[in-house]
């Protein structure tokens, strides 16, 4: 058989994650790159490998086999690479990063600087919400993942960073501005603007106010940060957010920190990776690097 190692990599991503499109999100390419991979492979095996009914993907019995036996490889490939990497010293080689969406404030400020000192790494950072990386650290798809509240209950290795307050955002013309240990219980009468399902904000906004028995009041449930403190300018609510999305933005002027009682709730800013991976040349680095650096995350006034 003809098999190509890009075929293998398709399928093994389609048959791993069930569907067409999230393989070709990331892998980088189109859905039709990824069709024809898998069309190709097909027509090497000479038998269906998946079948698809309406949305969903199913791995047939040579689909299962094949997928059984191409995850052992790709792994084995995929130190094969590490260890040349390795072998070149840090001239060359791919950073696999997942980080949570807030990180976007930050994450660029460390990778600039980095990039500079290491110029043939290659970078690869997928910025994605608290569940989707959750599932990205599952299937050991990246070196290292960053995020605020490291899971529960998964064999991992989390190390804080960095602080990681979480503040109460106003209107700057909102009756509570300019009033000193505003009583938690207050915020009962008060609308908040809500990130998606997935967010690891939310579910700490949601375990607070439910760790107060306080009703909390949605207003509206927006996908980003960036369109919550607009939201919040504009009147429509409160927000809980990081500090670390305040850095720099213009339209701070229209926005206010509350002080209420428990606020900034403490947190930090923790860099994962699953127990025992053996880390690669360049993401042993770049951690050492982040250790070594933290002031540059942090924006000068
Ligand atoms: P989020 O995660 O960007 O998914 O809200 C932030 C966090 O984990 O603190």
């Amino acid at each position: 058989m003809h098999v190509t190692l890009r075929q293998l990599q398709a399928f093994e991503a389609v048959a791993r994650l069930r569907s067409f499109s999230r393989a070709a999100e990331e892998m980088h390419v189109t859905q039709p790159t990824v069709s024809k991979q898998i069309r190709l492979l097909h027509e090497q095996v000479g038998l269906p490998l998946l079948e698809q009914l309406g949305k969903k993907v199913f791995l047939t019995e040579a689909g299962r086999e094949l997928y059984a036996t191409c995850s052992d490889w790709l792994d084995t490939w995929g130190r094969f690479e590490q260890t040349i990497a390795n072998l070149k010293g840090l001239k060359q080689g791919r950073l696999r990063i997942a980080a949570v969406t807030t990180t976007k404030y930050f994450m660029p400020r460390i990778l600039g600087p980095f990039c500079a000192q290491y110029p043939g790494v290659d970078i690869a950072l997928e910025v994605v919400n608290r569940d989707r990386l959750l599932d990205r650290l599952a299937n050991n798809q990246d070196d290292l993942y960053v995020m605020g509240v490291p899971p529960v209950g998964m064999d991992i290795e989390s190390e804080p960073f960095m602080d990681n307050p979480l503040i109460l955002l106003a209107p700057a013309g909102h009756p509570m501005v300019g009033r000193k240990r505003i009583p938690f219980a207050e915020l009962a009468q008060e609308t908040f603007l809500m990130r998606e399902q997935g967010s690891g904000t939310r579910m700490t906004m949601e375990r607070l106010f439910q760790e107060r028995d306080t009703p909390l009041r949605v207003r509206m449930e927006l996908g980003s940060n960036e369109a919550i403190k607009q939201a919040v300018a504009g009147g429509l609510g409160l927000g809980l957010l990081s500090r670390s999305t305040l850095n720099m933005d213009p339209s701070q002027k229209e926005l206010a920190v509350l002080d209420v009682e428990g606020f900034p709730v403490m947190r930090a800013w923790y860099v994962v990776r699953p127990k025992g991976k053996q880390l690669s040349a360049v993401a042993a680095t770049f951690l050492e690097f982040l250790r070594g650096n933290v002031q540059l995350l942090v924006p000068r006034q």
